[in-house]
């Protein structure tokens, strides 16, 4: 047997009299610890640790706390401030084992500063700012006891009519899976046992992001190549990473939904990528699999989720209801709820609560006077950071940068909407903190010029939409809506732009319509602000388009109506002052797509690496008999990694340093980048491979490495990039990971079509 061997009781503890008289001794050796507190533990103790409840304000607190004490909830997600998990994790201290709860909650983009959404951030292609942004939430949320995050969330969407693509990093699956690396990294930081860290737990395993027709919570049926080429990454990225924990997506793969998946959950997961961690279902969704069809009841279900390696239940009451029944008559062995108890007291280990159940949670009299206040905002950085995301899509005539003296018809929904600047899983963050963009326009240009605000449309026209958008907010509805006809408010719109130099419209979606089970049939503007902008292209003046959403859109018509559009999704707390930074010129933009524009919704997928077809459109050379739709363009409107500067910037010819390569070999590939215009700025160069003739049918081109580079004007710097045999891998009809000998194009550009092309072979 292992010796154990004991820590010191921790000096902190000392101030929580019930921990520090009876706490048990917390050992060096996590799986001696966690064997043998399992060995003290009852049946029913142990199938608390699985449960896993949200806190709602109409809970009552006295009854959870019971319950806690009796060793019947593992953790908690929704309880999100000191005051409210003190008395829970004292009521933990009172049970029988004194096994700490944990304390949950979706840190997707930002606690309480909030950063913008995911998309957003990927559109940066700034890996520090994005970890930055992770830092930072994890460092707010554990000042508030947080201990766990349901993030990141690395489903790759190449279906924009998906809700949840807002939630993403974007279509691609080198980008998603270097983010992914990135978040799980700032998240937890050196370790997830450190005050200031949260544990990660990636989400949502798996594959969710590829639903069926891009409605939320479907179906999805996908080839095994495809999996292991394109999807999986990123998750697998994440747990390498260290991700601690892992969350169970809704929907079923191949007929089996993820929660029952023996494949996914242990073959993959557990034995093929050595996954040690706690996994998670999602809300419900082990009493869902009823619904799926494949558990005729609850025995049924918590047994199929159990035996898929489902170690902790979010929001249903099976496992508690079932498990004793199940195991009583065999149907499930001692060992699969053991394993999962394991799992959950190892993350709480890994977490540091056995050393310290109040490590985040702190002493009382350190609470924050107010959870709120401003000063616990990270304010600088959330602007920083937020005007790296932005993507500027369209310049005409260098219609932006504004003049700050000039008077500007600042117009449309979105310009005055502080809840829609932070986007749908905002967190912690407070509405009434966010910076508008005519609060950000006004604090920038103050005296010397003028905003004349006009709000010229509602989000939506269609009463059935609003109140679906309205369905969930029972205290005030989140978006409002002006009760003026639509022609009055256009018409105040339009007399603004009259009296200005130049039009700015804030237009797009609320952040309801990107959100999960908010799934779209259509990607266009609702009709309403269409209204609004074909009114005030009328009017003649210069008409900038800041875009405000969560996915991309069908903006075909109104790439045409405006000689500027600045991509902005939803940017979070700072986002009026980022936006105004850009449309000013105190900061140019360089942000890059992380996923396709197309032109219509018909054309969807979009996503530009995909598979090399016998029939391909040439451009140039129209006709039948190639792959296109014939009743429009063939193409994307903006590609993936495409974005505008205020500077240009021009490329050398790339240079490889050889035509061959070994496979334990290395070839450099490289290009001077030089800023040929007039002000300083950033730009994303992009390294693309194509596989020419394999085994099987390659994409197109793949993202393998990219810089993002500061230049001054004038400035030129010459780029490398080490290409090795892993860059050339792929997954073949046997799923092996190899690569294969022959000929490579390599290309490099500024995005993903705009690119220059040499060719190598691999040895
Ligand atoms: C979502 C998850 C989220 C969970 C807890 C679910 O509806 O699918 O992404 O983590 O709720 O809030």
């Amino acid at each position: 047997m292992k010796k154990l061997c004991l820590l010191g009781l921790v000096a902190t503890l000392a101030t929580h009299p019930v921990w520090a008289e009876t706490k048990p001794a917390v050992l060096k050796d996590k799986d001696a610890f966690v064997s043998e507190l399992l060995k003290q533990m009852t049946l029913d103790e142990k199938i608390g640790q699985l449960r896993l409840i949200s806190i709602g304000p109409e809970m009552p607190r006295e009854l959870i706390r019971k319950e806690i004490a009796a060793g019947r909830i593992g953790g908690t997600f929704n309880s999100i401030t000191r005051p409210e998990n003190r008395p829970m994790q004292d009521a933990a201290m009172r049970s029988r084992l004194k096994i700490p709860m944990f304390f949950a909650y979706d840190v997707i983009h930002g606690h309480r500063t909030i950063f913008p959404i995911s998309l957003a951030l990927a559109s940066s292609w700034d890996m520090d700012a994005i970890g930055r942004s992770g830092r930072i939430a994890a460092q707010e949320a554990a000042a508030d006891s947080l201990d766990i995050t349901f993030a990141p969330m690395v489903d790759i969407s190449r279906d924009p009519r998906w809700g949840r693509t807002s939630e993403g990093f974007g279509e691609d699956t080198y980008l998603v899976s270097r983010i992914a690396e990135v978040m799980v990294k700032a998240f937890q930081g050196t370790s997830p046992a450190n005050a200031d860290s949260l544990m990660a737990s990636v989400k949502h395993f798996a594959l969710y992001g590829a639903v069926e027709g891009g409605r939320d919570y479907n179906v999805v049926d996908m080839s095994p190549v495809k999996m292991y080429q394109d999807y999986l990454p990123p998750y697998h990225a994440a747990i390498k990473a260290g991700s601690g924990g892992v969350m169970v997506a809704l929907n079923s793969i191949n007929g089996v939904p993820a929660t029952a998946n023996t494949w996914l959950m242990n073959d993959l997961l557990r034995k093929d990528w050595g996954f040690k961690g706690l996994t998670v279902s999602d809300h419900g969704a082990i009493f869902e699999l009823i619904k799926h069809g494949v558990a005729k009841d609850g025995r049924e279900a918590a047994k199929l989720a159990i035996k898929a390696g489902i170690d902790m239940s979010m929001n249903d009451s099976l496992y508690g209801k079932e498990l004793p029944g199940l195991l009583k008559s065999g149907e499930i062995q001692q060992s699969d709820i053991d394993n999962a108890v394991r799992e959950v007291l190892g993350a709480k280990y890994d977490m540091g609560l056995f050393k310290d159940p109040y490590l985040r949670i702190g002493k009382a009299e350190d609470d924050p006077a107010d959870t709120y206040a401003d000063s616990r905002l990270h304010r600088a950085e959330a602007r920083d950071i937020a005007r790296r995301s932005l993507v500027l899509l369209k310049n005409h005539n260098d219609t932006l940068p504004l003049k700050k003296s000039a008077t500007i018809a600042l117009v449309g929904p979105l310009a005055k909407a502080p809840i829609d600047m932070m986007g749908s899983w905002a967190a912690a963050g407070r509405p009434a903190q966010s910076v508008t963009l005519l609060d950000g326009m006004n604090a920038v240009i103050g005296e010397k010029g003028k905003v004349i605000y006009a709000r010229g449309a509602n989000i939506t026209g269609d009463k059935a939409v609003l109140d679906y958008l309205n369905f969930l907010n029972f205290d005030a509805p989140e978006v409002v809506d002006d009760p003026r006809p639509a022609q009055v408010l256009i018409d105040e719109a339009v007399s603004a732009a009259k009296n200005a130099d130049v039009i700015v419209a804030a237009v797009g979606e609320s952040r309801g319509m990107s959100h999960e089970s908010s799934s779209r049939t259509d990607l266009n503007i609702p009709q309403s602000q269409r209204d609004l902008i074909k009114a005030l292209k009328a009017t003649g003046k210069p008409l900038v388009l800041v875009l405000m959403n969560g996915r991309p859109l069908s903006i075909l018509e109104e790439n045409q109506q405006a000689d500027a559009i600045l991509e902005t999704w939803f940017a979070g707390t700072e986002g009026g002052n980022a936006i105004a930074d850009v449309l000013f010129g105190d900061y140019n933009p360089s942000g890059k797509l992380p996923i396709t524009f197309p032109r219509s919704v018909g054309q969807i997928p979009t996503y530009y690496n995909h598979l090399t077809i016998g029939r391909p459109f040439t451009p140039g050379k129209p006709g039948n008999y190639t792959s296109q739709y014939f009743d429009d363009t063939t193409g994307p409107l903006f590609p993936f990694g495409y974005g505008l500067s205020y500077t240009q910037f021009s490329l050398s010819d790339m240079a490889l340093s050889s035509t061959t390569l070994n496979k334990t070999g290395k070839l450099d590939a490289s290009v001077t980048v030089k800023n040929t215009g007039k002000v300083d700025g950033e730009t994303v160069v992009q390294l693309y491979i194509q596989d020419v003739a394999g085994s099987m049918i390659r994409p197109i081109k793949e993202l393998k490495n990219f810089q993002k580079v500061m230049l001054k004007a004038g400035e030129a710097r010459t780029l490398h990039f080490t290409i090795t045999e892993d860059d050339l891998k792929f997954y073949n009809a046997q799923l092996k990971f190899a690569a294969e000998p022959g000929e490579f194009n390599v290309q490099i550009g500024l995005d993903s079509q705009d690119v220059q092309q040499q060719t190598f072979e691999l040895l």
